[in-house]
């Protein structure tokens, strides 16, 4: 199926964005974080504004119910940021939710309905422990099917990557590579839960075993250091512990307007010029496991309405909720070839100072993965970066444009965005 060209009924523009800090917070709930990503978003609007023009709230998350016993999050936070009584939505599409939320926060505008939209993304998973948190998130696969065979998401994974490495002969170490790479970025991202490089982490590990009089082990570097089954142990063969996102808390929110409203707020206004979105079915469904349809379906339609290609986007978010999420996003996006996209991880390709960068916040794998937030934080990186201001993570040249990727569950629920430097 071919996706058809669309366009939005009117333009679209992004004037703020802020995130939380991503990690583990025991004493936050998940309206403390939203509170403090809305807080940072307020700050964000170089002309400033009212917020109380905020016509309606868009709001990505994935289970607050069972996470935090709270459902019908939506208007919860809405009042708790003093949005109340305007229109809130909560949008569940797993770890999709905000990708999803920031999509109809547009199609909101450019249906002409509302001129200033709130989109945010919220989750709080550390309040269980890894056991429960691992049943809440795999009854985001197929609870007929795929759960009572013992599926969980690190195990969905696993066997995408298996099928890859079959199909195309891909070594682990480029799985390794792209951990690597995106602990490298988060290492440059205050906001990541793990702003921390894999070989800090290593010395770490090494001045502790060190200091507790522990023999020492010899990793001559990164490499080493993933390969050691005790230092990285196995989650899921083929997968390892630096090949999983970790559960987190966080959250993000963007201010949404009409373009003709754009300049009210800034003079430099992101604007977003391509959306796609796609689904299908779950896994165990699928004939191929190397590669996501919904993201290339997604990917396409966001590309026809923005009138661009791969080869035009300067750098990427991408849900690298595994690390061979990320090699395959690279293939279904159309920046490698199918099977390619290892080779490009391998080479260096990704990284921050590549003619196209990958996952330059840290990616889901560093920054974190609090799974409702995660779409819309993957726009906040962009909006940073689109405006000249992500920091010592900043891709050089002055970018013009750049695509999220988010995607929910394994595949079943896909959406892509193309922002524009104003
Ligand atoms: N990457 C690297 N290190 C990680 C990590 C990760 N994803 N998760 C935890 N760690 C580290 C911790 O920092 C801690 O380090 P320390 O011993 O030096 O202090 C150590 O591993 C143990 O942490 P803990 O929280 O006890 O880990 P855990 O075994 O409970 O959980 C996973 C590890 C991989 C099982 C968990 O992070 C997970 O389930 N991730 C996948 C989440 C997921 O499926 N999301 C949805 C994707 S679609």
């Amino acid at each position: 199926m071919k996706a058809k060209a669309r366009k939005l009924g009117r333009g679209v523009a992004l004037v703020g964005a802020g995130m939380s800090k991503f990690g583990s917070f025991p004493e936050k709930t998940g309206r403390d974080l939203f509170f403090e990503a809305f807080r940072e978003l307020l700050a964000s609007v170089d002309k400033g504004f009212d917020p109380r023009e905020i016509e309606a709230i868009y709001l990505g998350n994935y289970s607050s119910d069972l996470f935090e016993g709270q459902g019908h999050i939506a208007p919860i936070i809405a009042d708790w940021v003093g949005l109340a009584p305007r229109p809130a939505t909560r949008i569940e599409d797993a770890c999709a939710s905000s990708g999803v939320a920031l999509r109809q926060g547009a199609l909101a505008i450019a249906s002409g309905l509302y001129d200033v939209v709130l989109v945010g993304g919220v989750e709080k998973m550390t309040s269980l422990p890894t056991e429960r948190v691992t049943d809440v998130l795999a009854t985001g696969g197929d609870a007929l099917f795929e759960i009572p065979a013992g599926f969980t998401f690190p195990g969905f994974y696993a066997a995408m990557a298996t099928a890859y490495i079959h199909k195309y002969g891909a070594p682990l170490e480029a799985l390794m590579r792209v951990g690597i790479k995106n602990h490298k970025h988060g290492a440059l991202n205050e906001k990541a839960q793990f702003n921390l490089t894999i070989r800090q982490i290593m010395e770490n590990k090494l001045a502790k075993a060190k200091a507790q009089g522990r023999p020492l082990p010899s990793w001559a570097g990164e490499l080493d250091f993933l390969r050691d089954e005790a230092a990285n142990p196995v989650i899921a063969w083929p997968l390892r512990l630096f090949d999983c996102s970790p559960i987190s808390d966080g959250a993000a929110a963007l201010l949404l307007v009409a373009e003709e409203r754009a300049k009210d707020f800034t003079d430099k206004p992101v604007y977003l010029i391509g959306s796609g979105q796609a689904s299908d079915g779950a896994l165990h469904s699928r004939p191929e496991l190397a590669s996501i349809r919904a993201a290339k379906l997604a990917a396409q339609e966001a590309y026809a309405m923005a009138g661009v290609g791969p080869k035009d986007i300067r750098l990427a978010e991408v849900h690298d909720c595994f690390t061979i999420a990320e090699l395959i996003a690279t293939e279904d996006l159309g920046f490698f070839p199918p099977g390619e996209g290892w080779k490009a991880a391998m080479e260096g390709l990704t990284s921050l100072h590549s003619p196209r960068p990958i996952n330059t916040s840290g990616g889901l794998k560093a920054k974190g993965h609090p799974v409702g937030a995660s779409g819309a934080a993957q726009a906040v990186e962009l909006w940073q970066q689109l405006r000249g201001q992500a920091g010592p993570r900043q891709v050089p040249g002055e970018p013009a444009l750049g695509l999220t990727h988010n995607v929910g569950g394994t595949g079943q629920t896909c959406v892509v965005h193309i922002f524009r430097r104003g």
